[in-house]
């Protein structure tokens, strides 16, 4: 991505703020897996988003009307040695060169400089509750700064959570973002289609999914949107299963939740086949239904509709497929009033998707549901889940599925970012049969 694409995310934030405020955002800390290893780093998103910084160890900071240039890179320095070991480094003066800050200086120094920027402003916004250890830094800065008013030093008067402002911004995508998203939509859908048909009985969970993140990884795609989720039989309800270790039997179901991440942009995919290619009769009437809920949902994604529209869509349509197999009790309205559709769909319908696979921006404005507008992406993932139970007939029992895509709001309709997924019936089994 270009810096002109940084440069203007960061434009467009100091246009909200005042001209006496100061933004400072933290990328993420590093974090220990076990011994000498540590997790793979991912920069914080919102960092990411105003910097295109991809370093640990760095800070942003936004001091709009700095007369030595308002855009500051706190972060690491060049180091022959570390480098050899550890990897390359932008250094203080690649921030400046190459990520366009007017001023970068060590990461070591940032209680010596900042506080001083911070002096004379009046707001200061930041990542408040995202990392504690970085939140009680900058109350430390704030507390130094005003215990030294009686010098004349100005201490900033607001703590603001930055979150507002910028997840406002980073709810609606930009054609530079949808770009990117088409992409981890295109290669996620392909890793899902691969899946279908490598797919044996005998095979172990993760066996599958090595070769669908095979097909993310030689698209383009570093790692994944999220761990995933690849769960044959009863497995499949357990709706956050990341275990993927048990072996895929014959008449079972596989349902798959995974997605690519692709320049920090995330995929969320679900698909849901046979483990044997050849759908058994009560699969295919569940899955019906989940798939018709999904179009129906799918109808309420354009702009105007309420974020609950598609929701209330699906399940109505679930809950009437659920009375017709006879796996609920009651009129349409009971069920509805009750919830008792819960028992086998308990979760939403959807959740706003972009550089976090959950990704930001509030559901609700003034206590009602938002308005959906153009540029907004997010995911439409009805589903049915049947674990075994009182009262339910044992044909059903394990039948777990998800049907899950995501949707951009344009100005003239609903674009299925996910769509190359096959999901149909007639396509799922004639790939596998290939
Ligand atoms: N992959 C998690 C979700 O679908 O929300
Ligand atoms: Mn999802
Ligand atoms: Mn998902």
């Amino acid at each position: 991505m270009g810096e002109q694409i940084f440069q203007r995310r960061r434009a467009e934030l100091v246009n909200q703020i005042g001209a006496g405020d100061i933004v400072i955002v933290p990328t993420s800390p590093v974090k220990s897996r076990n011994g000498d290893v540590e997790y793979r780093f991912r920069p914080d998103s919102d960092f990411f988003y105003l910097t295109g910084f991809e370093e640990p160890q760095s800070v942003a900071v936004i001091c709009p009307g700095r007369d030595q240039g308002e855009y500051v890179i706190f972060c690491r320095e060049k180091d022959a040695l570390r480098e050899m070991w550890d990897g390359r480094r932008a250094g203080l003066e690649g921030a400046v060169c190459d990520y366009a800050a007017a001023d970068a200086f060590p990461i070591e120094d940032i209680g010596d400089i900042l506080p001083g920027m911070m002096e004379q402003r009046e707001k200061v916004y930041t990542t408040v509750g995202r990392y504690p250890e970085f939140d009680a830094q900058v109350l430390g800065w704030l507390t130094k700064i005003k215990q030294d008013t009686r010098s004349g030093k100005h201490a900033p008067y607001e703590l603001v959570d930055l979150s507002h402002l910028l997840h406002e911004q980073r709810l609606i995508k930009r054609k530079d973002e949808i770009t990117l998203m088409r992409k981890a939509a295109r290669m996620s859908a392909a890793g899902h289609a691969r899946a279908m048909q490598v797919c044996q009985p005998g095979m172990y969970e993760y066996q599958v999914q090595a070769e669908m993140e095979c097909e993310f990884r030689k698209a383009g795609s570093h790692y994944n949107a999220y761990p995933s989720i690849v769960a044959g039989g009863e497995n499949a309800c357990i709706l956050h299963y990341t275990e993927n270790n048990r072996v895929l039997q014959s008449g079972d179901l596989l349902l798959i939740d995974a997605g690519a991440e692709y320049e920090y942009y995330a995929a969320d995919i679900s698909r849901t086949f046979p483990v044997n290619g050849k759908f058994s009769a009560e699969q295919k009437a569940l899955y019906q239904i989940v798939l018709a809920a999904q179009n129906a949902a799918i109808e309420k994604c354009s702009v105007g509709h309420g974020w609950d529209e598609p929701h209330k869509a699906a399940i109505e349509v679930i809950s009437q497929g659920l009375l017709d197999e006879k796996l609920l009790r009651g009129t349409l309205e009971e069920v509805l009033e009750t919830e008792s559709y819960t028992r086998f769909y308990m979760h939403r319908t959807g959740h706003w998707l972009g550089m976090d696979v959950h990704d930001v921006g509030d559901y609700q404005v003034d206590e009602t549901w938002r308005e959906l507008e153009p540029g907004m992406v997010f995911t439409v993932e009805p589903g049915i889940y049947v674990a075994p139970g009182e009262g339910i007939d044992a044909r059903w029992n394990n039948i777990g599925i998800r049907i899950e895509d995501n949707v951009l709001v344009k100005k003239d309709g609903v674009e299925v970012l996910t769509e190359a997924a096959p999901k149909e019936i007639d396509q799922i089994e004639a790939l596998m049969a290939g």
